[in-house]
């Protein structure tokens, strides 16, 4: 054992920890990223995702005093670097569902304020006793820099322009369960023939490259769609060549013709430092109104991660539509993390 793993050890005995967790992995700068970290939606395999979603549903179907049992006694961090209503609240929600004690450190109010590491936050937050921290960054990598210092199970809530992995995974859910298709299950063909258009604020967009990395792999023709300015040909650094699932399109009409989901975007604009748009030019092309949605795509499924921006890229109707399933993806949310909260425990159901 090196020096500074010894020095770990003698500090967690110190502290009353359990060898067990004095001999976690999480002795410093681990070459492992612990098991159960949920850090991109690459690292799953068409298997491990079709395994989430069965126990998300294996999870809806337990009352809530069964499902308050399987995390009893763990603690949980939630550590917030950028704002959040949906991601934050879900996965806090997942997690107190399944008995789990959490507790939320937000750079508005920590002292991340004071210029505290990451790296001293994450092993401030296991010194308390967290077992598991969920991390939204604004910094792309950071969730699997954060694995490597603490050894703790990280699940990615967002990390710059790069991941959003269970965002993904919440979508897929909605998707199968709006198309009459099983929610526990997918395989490679699940989505064949059937078409996703991802729209707008492509290139600044951790969802659309998560999705876009995912929905492929289930089957299903993927188009991005958006002005060059938020879709540069390299956007995601995937670019589309001969044999790429995915296709890129300008014209936001002739696209939503061709799809049975439309997934709009917000557009970033923290993120949007150097690039000029052309707002009124942009709604004008983009914008997904009542008028565009009946004329070209009457029976797709309206999707967008949130928080949307009536009246930029989608309308107030569109949004509160029926065929919309905003409010759906959201309860997804809480369903999908519960079992993305089990696995970083390698709690099985
Ligand atoms: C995100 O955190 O990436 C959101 O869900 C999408 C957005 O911020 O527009």
């Amino acid at each position: 054992m090196t020096e500074l793993a010894t020095k770990a050890v003698v500090r967690d005995a110190a502290m009353g920890l359990s060898t067990a967790r004095a001999l976690h992995p999480s002795t410093v700068n681990s070459p492992v990223v612990a098991a159960g970290s949920l850090l991109n939606i690459e690292q799953l395999s068409v298997a491990d995702v079709a395994g989430i979603l069965a126990t998300t549903t294996r999870l809806q179907a337990m009352n809530a005093a069964e499902r308050a049992r399987l995390l009893a006694g763990r603690t949980i961090a939630l550590l917030f670097y950028e704002s959040s209503t949906r991601t934050r609240t879900s996965f806090e929600l997942a997690a107190k569902s399944l008995g789990a004690m959490t507790t939320l450190v937000s750079d508005k109010s920590s002292s991340i304020e004071k210029g505290e590491t990451l790296k001293d936050t994450g092993l401030t937050l296991r010194a308390l006793g967290a077992e598991a921290i969920i991390l939204r960054h604004p910094a792309s990598g950071a969730p699997e820099l954060l694995a490597r210092v603490t050894g703790l199970p990280i699940l990615n809530a967002g990390d710059g322009m790069h991941q959003h992995p269970s965002q993904a995974l919440l979508d897929l859910r909605t998707i199968l369960l709006r198309l009459g298709k099983d929610p526990g299950t997918v395989d490679s063909k699940t989505l064949a023939g059937v078409t996703v258009a991802i729209v707008g604020d492509i290139s600044h967009s951790r969802v659309a490259r998560s999705n876009a990395q995912l929905l492929p792999r289930l089957g299903a023709r993927v188009i991005l769609c958006g002005p060059v300015e938020l879709l540069p040909k390299t956007a995601l650094g995937l670019d589309p060549h001969e044999g790429s699932p995915l296709e890129i399109a300008r014209d936001f009409d002739s696209t939503l013709g061709q799809s049975d989901v439309v997934m709009m975007l917000r557009i970033q604009k923290e993120r949007l430092a150097g690039v000029s748009l052309d707002l009124a030019g942009y709604v004008e092309r983009y914008q997904l109104g009542v008028e565009r949605l009946a004329a070209y795509a009457p029976k797709a499924l309206v999707m967008h991660p949130g928080p949307i921006i009536r009246g930029l890229e989608i309308t107030g109707e569109v949004a509160d539509g029926a065929q919309a399933a905003i409010e759906l993806q959201v309860a997804q949310g809480l369903a999908v993390r519960r079992a993305v909260l089990l696995r970083a425990f390698g709690v099985q159901v």
